[in-house]
């Protein structure tokens, strides 16, 4: 299909913004007597406060208040069955409730005053007593106490073992058993979760918040605070990065909200950077798998179980081991997902949350199987290729992955590739090849949207969903443009903001899906309306037309069968009179249609690396994915996510790592010196490619979504290759020098 601006590599339209520093992020708004929040955390990881004397702090000139356990009952309640859009099963943690502690860097209390400075030399001088009680942080050591990882949560699928995988795995030729462990990673946006809140003169509470989800925030504040929604508005125009950590509310928004209502003043709370490490990590898991094959190599039978850690109080479950039914053929499928619950806060969804890991552990395990058939690893997968999903005993909406690893491969030179380990050396290094696949969910969720043309000719959509760097804005412009004809520049986009209709958290790579088929829908409206109005003008060349026999064009309504003929958009409004048309509407999932289908997207992942034999230093030098995501919104932001993915992987993969120290029952590496993340200097070449692909059961407009793909399968690819460039399969993550030597 022709288009003017779906599926071009178009520009951020709030590129400009973002770079001179004019975009203002949640810690940026400010308000006449805004006066500022420091939290203060737990030292220990168990246990009780004894204690808190807050005296000498109070008598500083400036401190207006210090909230603790002690003073706040009564102040915000919470019915622990409450739940936020994101919860697992459980009750959420409920700040500054009691004396007791439940994890390491725990906020304990809130120190306001009139300048940050002021806050934060405050909350030294608070002094806190412990009863110190025995924790328990070692997920390891603790396997025998795991429980099932079950319960209802947003988009969990509880595992579901098919077959008979014992007697497969027993009577099979070729048999594989290995473990793999990755370490806990917590997020880092550039942006630190941050809550500025404005208690107005009503009683009512304007918010700036960090968040993925701004109907989330208001509905947290609503029910904990018990204020009615109406009087809540929470506004997050643009996020810092996001990737899951602010799906749920954080304790900051609990913090900034509390004092704002008690202090009948503006508040701000901005978490400090090594209190980012305080709320919530992709949960380390230990992965067993057990795979049998015959010669040939096709599957005989799979086992993939996963123990993962969780918090006293939730059991965070994400999927981990579902994902072998969805990538191949193979009959005999044992699924086992557990969770150890420990002195620990509960673990938060980072980008492809299970897939990343859970495909991590899959697709190096095929590795080593392939090795095992002394068969070349891409064949070991295209001769499990399966176009069913084994576990739903349903076809897939759309499956391109044949095509990804094709034209991956092709791009990569994988037929170069000599198969022996240690085979290829560059000088000091040691050169590897490895490959992996990827796998990810493809949804549409319910959404709303609005749009409001105006008789100029411009045009405002807006949805309560976020942008979170993802390029939500700009996709949203593009196809409310493209439907009525506009140019991008006449267009408008709003999100973040909990006044605007109805759209889910932005996460899950869900948005492009649903908010953009909302966009559709209510921009389709308003051409319905306008062609009604055309119609009804003198000698119109439009009277009673249908819309397909008409297209919207350059600002204009267009007989599809005669260019010569057509009507500007400006003058059907001016000689109809009409100030504004405007439409709100709601895109639901035709569940019927989806049902019948398993929907995913997929990618292929090649990966070079060099190691120096000496140092153990390791160098990823090229990365080739391709991806099938149904339809490509914008060819440049798409192409982004997937860049950003690839970097989170090759993080995943070499440098992130939150290192518990067990004796404190705390993450000690809690800043940017000590926690590495990959930074351009270590990054590849990467070339990535999209299949051709339209996929109109996931969404009437054919997307998939891009957000979380580009990441799964980068890790392993990785592994794979430092496998065939060393001869050493590591098996744990992060594959640091010590490790690879
Ligand atoms: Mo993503 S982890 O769904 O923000």
């Amino acid at each position: 299909m022709a288009t003017n601006h779906i599926g071009k590599p178009k520009n951020r339209v709030d590129g400009l913004k973002k770079v001179t520093g004019s975009a203002k992020y949640a810690a940026e708004f400010n308000a006449p007597g805004l006066v500022h929040g420091v939290v203060i955390s737990s030292a220990i990881a168990k246990g009780r406060i004894k204690a808190i004397d807050t005296h000498d702090a109070l008598e500083i000139e400036g401190v207006l208040h210090i909230f603790t356990h002690e003073n706040t009952p009564g102040l915000a309640w919470f019915d622990l069955s409450y739940k936020d859009m994101d919860s697992p099963p459980g009750a959420p943690f409920r700040p500054l409730h009691s004396d007791e502690i439940q994890f390491n860097m725990q906020p304990i209390a809130l120190v306001v005053a009139e300048t940050l400075e002021l806050a934060r030399f405050a909350a030294l001088r608070v002094k806190v007593e412990y009863e110190v009680e025995t924790h328990n942080t070692k997920l390891a050591d603790s396997l025998d106490e795991a429980i099932e990882g079950k319960g209802f949560r947003a988009g969990f699928e509880p595992p579901k073992s098919i077959g008979k995988f014992e007697e497969a795995y027993e009577a099979a030729d070729i048999k594989l058993e290995t473990e793999y462990f990755h370490g806990a990673e917590h997020h880092n946006p550039m942006e630190m979760h941050a809550s500025t809140v404005i208690y107005e003169e009503d009683g009512g509470l304007t918010i700036y918040d960090k968040t993925q989800g701004v109907l989330n925030s208001r509905h947290y504040v609503s029910m904990i605070f018990g204020i009615k929604r109406k009087k809540i508005k929470v506004i997050s125009p643009f996020v810092g990065g996001a990737f899951g950590s602010g799906l749920r509310p954080q304790y900051q928004l609990f913090m900034a909200t509390l004092a704002a209502l008690e202090l009948k003043r503006p508040v701000k709370v901005e978490l400090t950077r090594p209190q980012m490490f305080s709320f919530g990590h992709r949960p380390i898991t230990i992965q067993k798998l057990k795979l049998a094959a015959s010669p040939d190599g096709s599957l005989q039978a799979v086992s993939h179980s996963a123990y993962s850690e969780t918090s006293r109080f939730e059991k965070y479950v994400e999927n981990v081991v579902n994902w072998p039914k969805k990538l191949y053929r193979c009959e005999n499928v044992e699924e086992i997902y557990k969770l150890v619950q420990l002195d620990m806060y509960t673990p938060l969804d980072m980008r492809a949350p299970g897939g990343a890991t859970g495909v991590y552990a899959l697709e190096s395990a095929m590795d080593e199987l392939a090795y095992k058939l002394n068969m070349n690893p891409l064949e070991l997968r295209l001769r499990n290729y399966t176009d069913e999903d084994k576990g739903k005993e349903k076809p897939f909406s759309s499956k391109t992955l044949k095509e990804c690893y094709r034209v991956a491969a092709e791009k990569f030179g994988w037929s170069q590739r000599n198969p022996e380990p240690r085979s290829t050396r560059e000088g000091h290094n040691l050169v590897g090849w490895g490959m992996a696949s990827g796998i990810w969910d493809a949804m549409q969720t319910p959404a709303r949207a609005k749009a409001r043309l105006s008789a100029d000719g411009k045009l405002e959509v807006g949805s309560a969903t976020a942008d979170i760097g993802t390029g939500t804005y700009t996709i949203m412009t593009q196809i409310a443009a493209e439907t009525l004809g506009l140019p991008m520049e006449q267009v408008t986009a709003k999100l973040g903001d909990s006044s605007l209709p109805f759209a889910f958290l932005e996460g899950g790579s869900t948005t492009a899906a649903s908010v953009g088929t909302a966009v559709k829908y209510v921009c389709d409206k308003i051409a319905r309306k306008l062609l009604k109005e055309a119609g009804k003008i003198d000698d119109s060349p439009f009277k009673g037309a249908k819309m397909e026999d008409v297209v919207f064009r350059d600002e204009n309504i267009v007989d599809k069968q005669d260019d010569s003929v057509f009507i500007p958009i400006t003058e059907v409004m001016k000689l109809r009179g009409l100030g504004t048309i405007q439409k709100k509407t709601t895109a639901l999932p035709n569940f019927l249609k989806q049902n019948k289908y398993s929907r995913n997207t997929h990618s292929a992942v090649f990966a070079e690396v060099k190691i120096d034999e000496d140092l153990g230093t390791i160098k990823v030098t090229r990365i080739v994915t391709a991806i099938d995501a149904g339809r490509i919104l914008n060819a440049k932001t798409a192409h982004s996510q997937i860049l950003g993915g690839v970097v989170w992987g090759v993080s995943m993969a070499l440098e992130e790592d939150s290192f518990m120290d067990h004796h404190y029952g705390r993450f000690i590496n809690h800043d940017l010196a000590e926690y590495h993340i990959a930074v351009n200097a270590d990054m590849p070449d990467i070339d990535i490619t999209f299949v051709e692909e339209e996929d109109h059961v996931v969404s009437p407009i054919g997307v998939k979504g891009v957000g979380e793909i580009g990441l799964v399968g980068v890790a392993a690819a990785i592994g794979n290759a430092v496998y065939h460039a060393t001869g050493k399969r590591i098996r744990s993550l992060p594959i640091t020098l010590d490790k690879a030597m």
